[in-house]
């Protein structure tokens, strides 16, 4: 099976922090999880360069704007590298291949008879780049900037939005576009029913925006550029065969601020160009860091990449997608990474790993004990059932929990047999005992690798188990070498 897993396109005004690295991390590990499922993958991440909110970045930073997009998408770019990010394609919506068929699209649009002109008067957020309702704003300010937007009046480009109620409540009810969590579901749905605004597609000559094909004096809003880049990356009117076999999008991961974009624009544009509509748009939730929104005036930015360096990529990766059920909004308590690395990595699937290993050697000649015990095969196998369940429904934060299930019950096996004595009684008994907990260990190691993919592959390695990844029980054989683990999460150095 095909599956096209996409992260939003980030703006590119200032360096990566981990609100960016969540929804991206979390993509990766579906990504992973897919591909070793033998899903065919197609995973892409990018960057989104035009806009005011750019160009007036650029201008601050006195940097010509195309030398400040290129400098500042290579963070993004370095930054998902160190984190390990697999993603197969990066686009820039300032690309040449992305201009072309965002051309294509909004002529498209042209020729739908969807659009028509007309003055406009209302308000804009730069921070938001998007128009507000009185309504959406707190205290004359957009909630989500904290700035006044500002009074816009011009002629426009606009999108009959307004006749796709029906045919998008249909598209949500009957299945056909999944929007999860449930509680954004019924947020969209509630919106859509409220009746829906036609929408500008088009800026009175932004400074730094694609011009419209049909109107020299208008250029696209920034928000379909953007949109458009899922389209873009797989082909749209370049190379049609290839378009046909990534298109639609399978999962769209999403932050909630911008699920309306995907979830009711997006779709309602796509119809009115003819293409299928995305089957699913997952919203994660906002982070905050000690209960505040994360800001640069707060002081309370974090990097990825001075996680990366303090706990190594894995970790990090593990650390921020284990804090709170995948979905809802969460806090950040960067004080509290110490603790749960050492209690959840190091002394849980690390400590776990070297014991069994360094007992497995000690007391087997180096190799995977024997006979082949199975008491805890009737719980991995249903961990499986629950993980797979899990990682379909974006459960990220929820797999991890089953695998620390699983974790405890090896743990308890070896407390309960104590196979480092059962060895001076009962040789067979203790080999029995130790392979189980290396099979498991194998399972731990698959489970965890969209997770920890170094980590788990240096594990997989120690077991002789590279190419062994079938989630039967009972695959490592017994007298295969066992080679010696270095520890997988080591202390931290201050
Ligand atoms: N350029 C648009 C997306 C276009 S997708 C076709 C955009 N970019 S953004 O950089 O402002 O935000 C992108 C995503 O990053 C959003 O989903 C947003 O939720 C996420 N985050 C940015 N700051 C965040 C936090 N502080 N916490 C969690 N996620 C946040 O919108």
């Amino acid at each position: 099976m095909k599956f096209y897993i996409t992260t939003p396109i980030y703006y590119i005004n200032d360096r990566p922090h981990i609100g960016h690295a969540y929804a991206t991390i979390a993509a990766d590990v579906l990504a992973r999880y897919h591909r070793q499922r033998g899903d065919e993958v197609f995973f892409l991440a990018g960057t989104a360069e035009h806009g005011d909110k750019i160009a007036t970045s650029a201008e601050k930073a006195g940097v010509p704007v195309e030398e400040f997009c290129d400098r500042n998408a290579q963070y993004f770019i370095d930054a998902w590298q160190a984190l390990l990010i697999t993603n197969d394609d990066f686009i820039r919506t300032t690309q040449a291949r992305h201009e072309a068929a965002v051309k294509l699209f909004a002529t498209k649009l042209k020729d739908s008879g969807q659009l028509y002109e007309k003055d406009y008067e209302g308000l804009y957020c730069v921070g938001c780049e998007s128009f507000k309702r009185p309504s959406e704003l707190a205290d004359g300010k957009c909630p989500d900037h904290g700035t006044e937007p500002q009074p816009v009046k011009e002629r426009n480009w606009f999108f009959k939005l307004s006749e796709y109620g029906e045919r998008l409540e249909q598209a949500i009810t009957s299945g056909e576009l999944v929007i999860e969590p449930e509680s954004r579901r019924n947020e969209m749905l509630s919106f859509i029913r409220q009746g829906l605004d036609d929408i500008t597609v088009s800026r009175h000559n932004s400074p730094w925006a694609i011009t419209l094909p049909w109107d020299s004096e208008q250029t696209l809003y920034v928000w379909l550029d953007e949109l458009f880049n899922y389209c873009t990356a797989v082909g749209y009117g370049v190379d049609d065969e290839r378009f046909k076999k990534w298109w639609p999008v399978d999962l769209h991961l999403v932050g909630k601020d911008i699920a309306r974009f995907h979830t009711i624009i997006w779709p309602a544009l796509l119809m009115a160009i003819g293409e299928s509509i995305p089957k699913k748009v997952f919203a994660t939730g906002l982070y905050t860091v000690d209960g505040q929104k994360m800001s640069k005036t707060l002081g309370n930015v974090i990097n990825p990449l001075d996680l990366v360096n303090r706990y190594g990529a894995d970790a990090t990766r593990y650390l921020l997608l284990s804090q709170f059920p995948f979905g809802n909004d969460g806090d950040i308590k960067a004080a509290s990474f110490d603790a749960s690395y050492a209690t959840e990595l190091a002394n849980g699937i690390g400590n776990l790993a070297s014991r069994v290993i360094a007992m497995s050697r000690k007391n087997f000649d180096g190799a995977i004990a024997g006979p082949k015990g199975n008491t805890l095969e009737p719980i991995i196998i249903a961990a499986w059932k629950e993980y797979h369940a899990a990682l379909e429904s974006c459960g990220l934060e929820a797999a991890l929990g089953i695998i620390k299930k699983v974790i405890t019950a090896c743990d308890q096996l070896i407390e309960q047999k104590q196979p480092w004595s059962l060895v001076k009684t009962d040789q067979a008994a203790a080999g029995a005992v130790l392979y189980e907990l290396c099979e498991a260990l194998r399972h731990l190691s698959l489970m965890l690798e969209p997770y920890l993919p170094t980590t788990m592959a240096q594990l997989r390695t120690t077991l002789g188990a590279t190419n062994l990844d079938s989630t039967d029980w009972g695959q490592l054989e017994p007298g295969t070498p066992l080679a010696e683990l270095a520890p997988l999460f080591p202390r931290i150095n201050e």
